[in-house]
C-alpha cells in the first residue's frame, strides 16, 4: 500500500478519537498533520495545536508557523517538503501544556506516524516535544542542535520558533535557530541506503 493510503488509514483511525475527555469536548478539529508523505524526508514535531491550528485544522499556521516557514525557506525547504505534526492532536484548553495522560493516549499515533513516514530526520521543536521524544530531563538550551539517533532515525532537538516572538525577533536568537536548521540540511545531503 502507498504511504499516502496508509497515512489516510491512520488519520481515519483517529478522526473521532474519544480518548482524552477534556480535549475532545473542547476541540473544533483534530489537527492530524500536514505534508506530502511520499516526498517528506523531515518530520517536525511541535507541542500541541493552538487556537489558530484548531480552527484551521493545520499545525503551525499562526505566528510561530510563519517563523518556522521562514527558517525552512532559509535552508531551501518549503512546507510541502516536510511533514508537521504535534505530540498531541487536539488543542489543550487555554493553551495549557498537554498532561501525561494525554501524551500517553496520543503516543501510539505519533509512533505510527513517524514509522510510516520513515523520515531521515525528526525535528523536535521546543522543550516539551524534545523531553518527550528523547525521554530526557535535559533542557532545550543544552541539547538543541545535537542529533540523537534512535532506531535509525536522527532526532534533532531545536528551540521552538515561539522563542523568537518572546525575544522580540532578536537576530542573534534567530541565527541560533537557523544554525540548527542548517544541521538538518547537512544530514539531508548524506546518503541513506533507501535513498
Ligand atoms: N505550536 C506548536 O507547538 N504546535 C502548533 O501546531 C502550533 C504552535
Amino acid at each position: 500500500m502507498e504511504k499516502s493510503n496508509k497515512l489516510n488509514e491512520l488519520k481515519d483511525n483517529y478522526k473521532d478519537c474519544p480518548k482524552c475527555n477534556e480535549l475532545c469536548s473542547n476541540r473544533t478539529n483534530i489537527v492530524f498533520g500536514v505534508g506530502d508523505p511520499d516526498k517528506c524526508k523531515v518530520v517536525i514535531i511541535g507541542e500541541a495545536p493552538g487556537m489558530n491550528e484548531d480552527l484551521k485544522n493545520e499545525p503551525f499556521v499562526g505566528r510561530s508557523g510563519q517563523i518556522l516557514n521562514s527558517l525552512l525557506a532559509d535552508i531551501g525547504l518549503s512546507r510541502d517538503e516536510v511533514y508537521i505534526t504535534n505530540t498531541i492532536l487536539c488543542r489543550p484548553p487555554d493553551n495549557r501544556n498537554p498532561n501525561s495522560e494525554e501524551l500517553q493516549n496520543c503516543r501510539p499515533r505519533l509512533d505510527e506516524h513517524i514509522k510510516l513516514l520513515n523520515p531521515k530526520v525528526v525535528i523536535t521543536l521546543g522543550n516539551f516535544s524534545t523531553k518527550y521524544m528523547l525521554n530526557t530531563k535535559d533542557g532545550i538550551t543544552s541539547v538543541h542542535g545535537k542529533p540523537v539517533e534512535i532506531e535509525g532515525v536522527k532526532i534533532i532537538p531545536m528551540y521552538h520558533p515561539a522563542v523568537l516572538l518572546y525575544s522580540g525577533n532578536n537576530p542573534e536568537k534567530r541565527k541560533e535557530l537557523l544554525d540548527d536548521f542548517i544541521i538538518v540540511k547537512d544530514i539531508l545531503n548524506e546518503k541513506r541506503e533507501d535513498d
